[in-house]
């Protein structure tokens, strides 16, 4: 097994940033959000709660592009767990020295890589309205001790068939609940992530065991999980590292989908 860290999917990522900047200037994505911060200067040092929607609501799924249904909490929890959810929690990381395992220099760089890869939206910039929201929202849930930032650590076999090998053989009884927690949000319901809906659960059983595992262990935007060409599985949805998912439970997902 290899385990890569990303030193080119900023750089990757950025590329996506600009298609998005080309494709899809989108004004309506601007100017929704007259009521934050503009008026009280007592709502602002508050603005943690002020600030949620973007984190859960309407308005963080308004971030991404036209129809996205993802918001930071499909994969990112508020209060510390983290579970079956693709991304690190939100709380106490607004005061890491960095992001992305050193990818992503500061807090908005690491979510407008969430924003433009996963979510299909336009970048933020530090002064938008949007941004000073959901940064408070963060903050608020932070502790400015703690800095020491995440590792990122994705699983990256060298091809299909080596993840096949690794996660065949699940217990398909087992994998109900762990497909429940890591999985159902999006296939379970159709959630469009970015321009495009997760497929249903039994479209998803007509992948080989192997290609579901390296979907779950790389997906993203491209070179997520890997930085070569190995890579075949680009796509909005996110990629899980094994603090997220353990091998077991993977094997016993697979084994579920596939029934
Ligand atoms: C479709 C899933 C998804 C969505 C939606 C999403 N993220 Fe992420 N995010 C991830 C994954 C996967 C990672 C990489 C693993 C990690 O570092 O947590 C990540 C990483 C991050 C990081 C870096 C974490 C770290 O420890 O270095 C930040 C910050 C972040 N996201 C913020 C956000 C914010 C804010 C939003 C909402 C505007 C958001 N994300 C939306 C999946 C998502
Ligand atoms: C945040 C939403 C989300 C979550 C959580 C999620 N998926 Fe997906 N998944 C998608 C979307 C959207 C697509 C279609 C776009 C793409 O391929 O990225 C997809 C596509 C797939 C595919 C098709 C692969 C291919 O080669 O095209 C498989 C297999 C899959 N998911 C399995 C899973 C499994 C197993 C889990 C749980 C461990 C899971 N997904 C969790 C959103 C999600």
């Amino acid at each position: 097994m290899r385990l890569l860290r990303h030193s080119a999917a900023l750089a990757a990522l950025s590329l996506v940033v600009a298609c998005g900047d080309d494709s899809m200037m989108n004004e309506s994505e601007t100017g929704s959000t007259s009521s934050t911060g503009s008026t009280s200067a007592g709502e602002s040092e508050t603005g943690g709660e002020d600030g949620r929607a973007y984190y859960d609501g309407a308005e963080s799924a308004a971030l991404g592009a036209d129809g996205n249904k993802a918001t930071c909490a499909t994969c990112h929890s508020d209060d510390g767990s983290q579970d079956g959810l693709p991304g690190n929690t939100l709380m106490d990381i607004a005061f890491h020295t960095s992001f992305k395992g050193g990818d992503a220099a500061d807090l908005l760089a690491g979510a407008n890589a969430c924003i433009t890869g996963w979510m299909g939206g336009t970048a933020l910039a530090a002064d938008d309205a949007e941004w000073v929201a959901l940064k408070g929202f963060i903050e608020s849930i932070s502790s400015p001790d703690m800095t020491t930032p995440n590792a990122l650590e994705p699983e990256v076999l060298d091809d299909e068939a080596a993840y096949e090998a690794a996660y065949a053989g699940g217990d398909a009884v087992a994998g109900a609940d762990a497909y429940a927690k890591a999985c159902a949000v999006c296939h379970d319901s159709g959630l469009q992530v970015g321009s495009t809906a997760a497929y249903p659960k039994m479209t998803l059983a007509a992948y080989t065991v192997g290609r579901i595992a390296q979907k779950v262990r790389t997906s993203g935007p491209p070179p997520s999980g890997a930085n070569d060409m190995a890579d075949s599985t680009p796509g909005p949805m996110p990629f899980f590292e094994a603090k997220d998912l353990s091998a077991t439970d993977l094997a016993d997902i697979i084994a579920h989908i596939k029934g």
